[in-house]
């Protein structure tokens, strides 16, 4: 009997792994911790700077394809730097080469494929050898470069400027519009609001302090959102430029920067390597989400949910790709309130805001009331034992939350252009 169990075993396992497919687990707490990080710190911790179930799988997919589009530009600009192509350029001439850069279809389109190609090959490994490993590679060597990349900065003469930029607040900025673009990117950043977050929690185990595994994963992506800031605005008030916000700060202003700065080539790749970094350990948490759910309910093998999310999303990309000058049409398809949306702002727009308040909206629903906080509280305690605030989390995620995501969603419904 044993040994015909065996040969049907290996006769399943031979037609297809499917069957004998176990949910992978993290091999390690540092590697949960390091992969989540890795998702929230990405582009949103500098790009996109302030200026569950089916819906997480579509939003996912909606993001991954303008993500991967972005990220595509930072893998251009690693080489662009590197090979010395800004080098001597005057400042209409960089801001030029990027107008031209993004509005190229072959290297949008071909930069892109490449992103996503490297993403779907991280995944094709796995929770352990895919994610976990890559992300236990690439987050110390982001924060290397990170480190130098500040001392750099702060070095400069005039750095003071930029400090004093970063850190005082101007309280006369904060209105109720504010509130929501900070809103929004918390959620952004943070990797909130389709279920990245819930799927790498997914492969813990029982056992985990789930408190300490997201608070650390909150405050290094908090954490390293600053020292982007240190990274960037001293360099910037001490070449005398004017701080803007997203692509035009990153593409345009910086190249300026490594332009004049002594070993400014070297530099300048590194920050560009930094940010494909990041953007990478980012786009395979959200290409994770709709692989993920083809895995657990389609019983699909890793490689073909992973192959599916990820062609998808390519697919889904290329308007996105076109819409910075390629296709006119795609550039400027629609208008809301008197401002113009290219398609991959109003993807941004879309999958990267709306869904995501709506996702969060339906999550705290779900689960305060129909999972239930009492069961959410006994996953914490599970962990974490002498955890007190099981009311306080109760009262929150059942009252709180939805109220204010709520308010949030109806404010957004009256003014659409306020996360812009
Ligand atoms: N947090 C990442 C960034 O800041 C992007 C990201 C990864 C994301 N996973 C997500 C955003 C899930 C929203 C939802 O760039």
């Amino acid at each position: 009997m044993k040994r015909m169990n065996q040969r049907l075993t290996t006769k399943l396992k031979k037609r297809g792994p499917k069957m004998v497919e176990q949910r992978e687990t993290w091999a390690s707490r540092m590697g949960f911790i390091l992969a989540g990080a890795g998702s929230a710190i990405g582009l949103g911790n500098i790009w996109r700077f302030p200026t569950v179930g089916m819906l997480g799988v579509l939003t996912g997919w909606g993001i991954s394809s303008f993500y991967s589009v972005v990220a595509g530009w930072t893998l251009g600009y690693i080489f662009r730097t590197a090979s010395g192509f800004f080098s001597g350029m005057k400042p209409e001439q960089i801001s030029g080469a990027f107008e031209t850069f993004v509005a190229n279809p072959t290297s949008a389109i071909g930069l892109h494929l490449i992103f996503m190609g490297i993403t779907m090959a991280i995944l094709f490994g796995g929770v352990k050898r895919g994610i976990e490993k890559w992300s236990k590679i690439l987050m110390p060597m982001m924060l290397t470069i990170l480190v130098l990349l500040v001392v750099r900065s702060l070095t400069l003469p005039g750095a003071g400027e930029g400090l004093a930029f970063l850190f005082q607040p101007d309280w006369g900025a904060l209105t109720g519009r504010s509130v929501i673009a900070a809103v929004g990117q918390a959620f952004f950043s943070l990797s909130l609001g389709m279920g990245t977050m819930i799927v790498y929690g997914s492969y813990l185990s029982k056992k985990e302090n789930l408190v300490t595994s997201a608070s650390w994963v909150a405050s290094l992506d908090t954490v390293i959102a600053m020292m982007a800031g240190l990274a960037i605005f001293p360099a910037l008030f001490s070449f005398g430029l004017e701080p803007t916000m997203g692509a035009g700060l990153i593409f345009v202003v910086l190249p300026n920067i490594f332009n004049e700065m002594f070993l400014g080539t070297l530099f300048g790749t590194g920050f560009f390597l930094l940010l494909g970094i990041a953007a990478v350990t980012s786009l395979i948490s959200i290409v994770e989400v709709p692989a993920a759910f083809f895995i657990d309910e389609f019983k699909w093998t890793r490689k073909k949910a992973v192959t599916v999310a990820g062609i998808g999303a390519f697919a889904a990309g290329i308007p996105a790709a076109l819409s910075l000058g390629a296709v006119d049409w795609l550039s400027n398809l629609v208008s809301i309130e008197g401002r113009n949306y290219g398609f991959l702002d109003f993807m941004n727009l879309l999958f990267g805001q709306y869904s995501l308040m709506i996702g969060s909206l339906g999550v705290a629903i779900f689960a305060g009331w129909k999972w239930g906080a009492k069961r959410i509280v006994g996953e914490i305690t599970s962990g974490f034992e002498s955890f007190k605030y099981g009311n306080v989390y109760a009262f929150f995620i059942r009252f709180v939350a939805p109220a204010a995501l709520g308010t949030l969603l109806v404010y957004l419904l009256f003014n659409p252009n306020a996360f812009a």
